[in-house]
């Protein structure tokens, strides 16, 4: 399976370890950014990990900024794209097996790196469970 991440300057640290979890865990990763700490803005990079995977390129994304909330609301404005922001491994389970979520969010100054890697875990290990749950996520789409 491989992995878009990226954050902005609030996430650049916890990026960094979370892609040396991923690594550790076998994932294969692409990192779009950013690459040092400087600030810099979120919608940019949270835009291109959205595209990466709704174009197919890496089959789910990981976004990081100082909250969560900025990154989450960018990469949702691209089509098809389904973030959710969870600071706990039950919603992170959940976003998967109910919403079929293709974009985690987290917020690096919400969540210490430990509970980060679970919440990965439980994202990344996570099923949709289909069913009447396909109905809704078929709705979400606003046509
Ligand atoms: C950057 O200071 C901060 O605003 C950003 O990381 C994020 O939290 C926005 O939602």
């Amino acid at each position: 399976m491989k992995i878009a991440i990226g954050s902005d300057h609030g996430g650049f640290h916890a990026k960094a370890e979370i892609i040396r979890f991923l690594q550790a865990e076998q994932y294969e990763v692409e990192d779009f950014g950013t690459h040092s700490a400087e600030s810099c803005d979120y919608p940019d990079i949270a835009h291109k990990v959205g595209e990466a995977v709704v174009g197919g390129e890496c089959d789910l994304g990981i976004l990081i900024c100082g909250t969560g909330i900025g990154v989450s609301i960018a990469a949702n404005k691209v089509p098809g794209v389904r973030a959710a922001l969870c600071s706990d491994t039950y919603s992170a389970r959940m976003a998967r097996a109910h919403n079929n979520s293709n974009v985690l969010c987290m917020g690096a100054r919400v969540l210490g790196t430990g509970l980060m890697e679970d919440i990965v875990k439980a994202y990344l290990t996570g099923e949709f469970e289909g069913g009447r749950h396909a109905r809704r996520v078929d709705k979400i789409e606003y046509r």
